[in-house]
């Protein structure tokens, strides 16, 4: 099978193209023929190593202390399960499937535990759409629902409104029923088009200085300390963040003893059940990516360039098996308006 390698952390030219034999699968694995993947920040970091100040040391031991413990990189995949272990049980050959791993995606076939974040792929929205929920959506999920306990009505400020995690925490917490403010860097259209009642461009205005109280502050993007936004948040509100810095620790420890506030950072392990909340989400509509551009497996290391240098407003996907041509289902016209193929 083709699959991408890498032997060392770096710049994505480390990420180079090889034939290997297809995974052995285990008594509860499932074998996916995986149909697309993405390139996310996560995978970013996990191919150069880049791991922020608190996380280091854990980061490398899981992944690798001086190397990559697994050669096939990528996280996130959609796919037909192709083959069952003798003790599977909740899926079948041929299920659609999409979820996320802490390897292996970057390939034409992977294994996943049964146990794995696995969940049965929303009907009628193909594999490349369906291929971007399961990073920034459930992150979002994960973050806005579990961490933030998220209510109806509530006032809701998320920074970072156009970037990977932004994007779904804008239309979640609409969907949520709160009033949601999104904080990006230009990008107006973009976040109001996703159901965004107020927007704020940090360029030109400090939603810190404001005199304007959230129920939730989610910080996307790692520019704010919990003091910078302690004063904008209402007498129990909870400021979220997806980088635990020794700061954040800190005041999660001291919100923990002490007031209403909490500071909150944590890692978004999505399980099943998130996954198939996401399902019932997509096929609502309540959830709609935003694709940025397709490659093939081929030039993955275009695609990883493409997200460090262009900071793209929406998903980049890796068409691993060129399905949008093969399925009848239409694929292609189900794909948000927009899309752009690197090539076909
Ligand atoms: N803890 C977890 O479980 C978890 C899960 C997923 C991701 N993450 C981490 O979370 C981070 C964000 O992920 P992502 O995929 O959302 O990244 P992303 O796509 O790069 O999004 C970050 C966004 O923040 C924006 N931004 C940066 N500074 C800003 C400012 N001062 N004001 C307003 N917006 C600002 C960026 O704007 P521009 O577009 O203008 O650059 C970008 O749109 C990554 O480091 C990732 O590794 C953590």
């Amino acid at each position: 099978m083709k699959t991408v390698n890498y032997t060392s952390y770096g710049s994505p030219q480390v990420l180079t193209i090889e034939e290997k034999d297809r995974p052995e699968v285990g008594k509860k694995d499932l074998l996916i023929q995986v149909h697309t993947s993405l390139v996310t920040q996560g995978d970013r970091r996990l191919r150069s190593a880049d791991f922020p100040a608190l996380t280091w040391l854990p980061g490398r031991l899981l992944t690798g202390l001086f190397r990559p413990k697994n050669p096939t990189p990528g996280t996130v995949f959609a796919g037909r399960v192709v083959e069952v272990g003798s003790e599977v049980t909740s899926f079948s050959k041929g299920d659609e499937v999409y979820g996320n791993s802490m390897y292996g995606a970057y390939a034409e076939y992977m294994t996943v535990p049964e146990s794995g974040t696995i969940a049965r792929m929303p009907a009628g929205v193909g594999y490349e759409a369906a291929v971007a929920l399961p990073y920034g959506a459930l992150t979002a999920l994960v973050f806005l629902k579990n961490l933030g306990n998220i209510r109806p009505k509530q006032r809701v400020l998320i920074v970072g409104a156009a970037g990977g995690v932004g994007r779904y925490a804008v239309q979640l917490a609409c969907h949520f029923g709160a009033e949601v403010t999104a904080v990006c860097r230009g990008n107006n259209q973009l976040v109001r088009s996703l159901g965004a009642h107020h927007v704020i461009d940090s360029e030109t205005i400090d939603f810190t200085k404001d005199n304007a109280t959230y129920d939730i502050i989610f910080d996307t993007s790692g520019t704010y300390k919990y003091k910078d936004c302690e004063q904008a948040l209402t007498a129990n509100g909870r400021f979220l963040s997806l980088y635990l810095s020794l700061n954040l620790l800190f005041h999660m420890v001291l919100t923990t003893l002490f007031g209403k506030r909490k500071a909150i950072a944590g890692v978004a392990l999505g399980t099943r059940a998130d996954l198939d909340q996401l399902r019932d989400f997509a096929e609502a509509g309540v959830v709609r990516p935003t694709i940025d551009r397709i490659y093939p497996l081929d030039q993955i290391a275009a695609a990883h360039t493409r997200l460090e240098t262009i900071r793209p407003h929406g998903e980049i996907v890796i068409n691993v098996i060129p399905t949008f041509r093969s399925y009848p289902s239409d694929t292609a016209q189900n794909l948000p308006e927009g899309s752009e193929f690197a090539s076909v």
